[in-house]
């Protein structure tokens, strides 16, 4: 039963669907968090990139990217030399998810489950759908699994560029996706917690590399 497919309007206006998203209730995430996370960017975009949720700064501000792991992700674009004044950035899951270990600690990050994904899926393909990419990179495995289907593992994909699946649902309501490819590469946030984080930043880049030459 959750589903944000009942607050979803049938229209390619991005703007409509941000101001549409701020009041969904497709799923028990929107109670606990300040606000709706829609996505930002360029109405129309050759790239977009998918994120898992907003963060603690996301989720007060109410713009996708805006923190520690949003830092990160746009200096790996610049080095990879991607342009991220032209890139929509948003995410498979809207609302923060988080827990509080002790009333006034910090909130601390919870992975969204497979539901809540699914859940909030149809706002993902409405912005696909609306922005028209030609090249769409997920940033971790729950993008990764909101745009080719699960089970997923980022190692089975990183660095691919594989196409984005039709969706049955997405037609069905009227919209059509794209033909745009994915590339799967590892999070912002992963990288930050990394042993290795140097080795993880680079990795990361060289992903985001085969994403600017397939752009050319
Ligand atoms: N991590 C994400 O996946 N998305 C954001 O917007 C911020 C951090
Ligand atoms: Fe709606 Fe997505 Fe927020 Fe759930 S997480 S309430 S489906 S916008």
């Amino acid at each position: 039963e959750h589903d944000a497919r009942p607050y979803v309007p049938h229209t390619a206006d991005l703007d409509e669907l941000g101001r549409a998203a701020a009041s969904c209730r497709g799923c028990p995430l929107y109670a606990a968090a300040t606000q709706t996370v829609f996505g930002a960017g360029p109405r129309r975009a050759r790239l977009v990139l998918v994120g898992e949720q907003p963060g603690d700064r996301e989720d007060r501000e109410g713009e996708p990217f805006v923190g520690p792991a949003g830092a990160l992700l746009r200096r790996a674009l610049a080095e990879a030399g991607l342009d991220e004044s032209s890139a929509y950035f948003t995410n498979a899951v809207k609302h923060f998810k988080f827990t509080v270990p002790e009333p006034g600690k910090r909130r601390i990050h919870k992975a969204p489950s497979l539901r809540e994904m699914t859940a909030c899926r149809p706002w993902l393909v409405a912005e696909l759908a609306a922005v028209r990419p030609l090249l769409v990179v997920a940033l971790g495995a729950t993008a990764g699994r909101a745009l080719l289907g699960g089970p997923f593992r980022v190692g089975d994909h990183r660095g691919l560029l594989e196409p984005l699946p039709a969706d049955d649902a997405a037609r069905r309501d009227g919209a059509s996706l794209p033909e745009a490819r994915v590339l799967v590469t590892v999070h912002p946030s992963a990288v930050l917690r990394a042993r290795d984080r140097d080795g993880a930043y680079r990795g990361l880049v060289a992903d985001l590399r085969v994403a600017a030459r397939a752009l050319g």
